[in-house]
């Protein structure tokens, strides 16, 4: 065997090894990878991290692995009475590594642009600091492209988009000029956020441009650490709470019976993606990272999606296939 034959050969089994990858793992390779040899999470014992919408699915499951790790943590969201019994959960899941003090209910609208400044005061009053901003709150949406109502295109825009870019912005002022000109901020996206799902259009476009402000971000501050997670079909109430095409309405399904990712799960990996700094990560059953990863490739993406159809694509993405 020539060298070139056995370099070929060798980028072949590469390529061969990563597709079984994309295939074979429930998160992309890089996560995947720091989830058994990177930072662990309690290397983050004593941080401060806020996480925005943390009364229900992601942010309480991410919220929970954090405290199991010792984190003191921010807890947001519009409903108090869960946030309290969340911060209970929080106590006893720490075993005690965390004490009362360590674990700060705010309740919080995030659509209140005005009191963000308000909270943020609030957070430093009691913490003296902030290390990371997870900034999860958000709704998706189920409705046809051309029957969405402008007037969705601009709530849905004003929760997933200006609320995180607007407390963010506190956050990295912050950062800059008061905790040493460094700091980490972290949006909860979504894999529909870089691979386009059918009957989401405004909800694909807010997480397309978050992660667009995000990684502006990251470019313009080298000194600030911004990650950007992206979970596929997570098991989680968001569906009761999705918007449609008519404003004021949620689409009030429920995600029973579906074959997704548990909160659990998600909350494990997202806990690792924010201790090891990672850029983008994702997660998803299968297909969901195989796709994930194909549409990073246009060529790719483009044939493999005008093979399976938005019906196909839809019923990955409502965990029915
Ligand atoms: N589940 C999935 O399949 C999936 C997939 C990709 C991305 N995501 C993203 O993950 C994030 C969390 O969603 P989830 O699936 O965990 O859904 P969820 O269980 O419905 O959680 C949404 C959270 O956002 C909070 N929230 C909503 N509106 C708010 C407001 N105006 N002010 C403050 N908090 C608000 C809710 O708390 P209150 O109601 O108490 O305010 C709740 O804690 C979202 O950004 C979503 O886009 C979810």
């Amino acid at each position: 065997m020539t060298f070139f034959e056995l370099l070929f050969f060798l980028l072949l089994l590469y390529c061969l090894v990563y597709i079984i990858l994309w295939l074979y793992l429930d998160c992309n390779v890089d996560l995947w990878y720091n989830s058994y040899f990177g930072v662990p999470v309690s290397a983050m014992r004593g941080q401060v991290v806020w996480v925005t919408g943390a009364s229900s699915g992601i942010g309480k499951a991410v919220a929970l692995e954090m405290a199991k790790n010792g984190v003191r943590l921010v807890i947001s969201s519009r409903r108090e009475h869960l946030l309290d019994s969340l911060k209970r959960e929080c106590l006893e899941e720490a075993k005690g590594l965390l004490s009362e003090d360590d674990v700060f209910v705010l309740p919080m609208d995030v659509l209140e642009i005005a009191n963000h400044e308000n909270c943020f005061e609030k957070v430093l009053k009691h913490f003296g600091r902030l290390d990371v901003l997870v900034n999860n709150a958000g709704r998706s949406q189920r409705a046809s492209w051309e029957e969405i109502n402008i007037d969705v295109d601009r709530s849905l825009f004003e929760l997933d988009v200006f609320s995180v870019v607007n407390l963010s912005r506190i956050a990295v002022r912050y950062f800059l000029h008061q905790s040493g000109g460094h700091g980490h901020v972290v949006v909860t996206s979504s894999v529909a956020g870089f691979c386009p799902a059918p009957f989401s259009a405004t909800y694909c476009a807010a997480k397309f441009a978050i992660n667009a402000y995000m990684n502006t971000l990251r470019i313009e501050q080298r000194s600030i650490d911004v990650t950007i997670f992206c979970p596929g079909p997570i098991a989680t109430d968001f569906l009761q709470e999705a918007f449609t095409a008519e404003p004021g309405e949620k689409f009030g399904q429920s995600t029973k019976n579906q074959k997704r990712m548990t909160a659990e799960r998600c909350g494990k990996l997202y806990a690792v993606s924010i201790a090891n700094k990672l850029d983008i990560s994702w997660c998803g059953l299968f297909p969901v990272n195989f796709l994930a990863y194909a549409s990073r490739y246009p060529g790719l993406a483009k044939i493999i999606f005008k093979l399976m159809g938005k019906t196909t694509m839809n019923k990955i993405r409502e965990g029915k296939l």
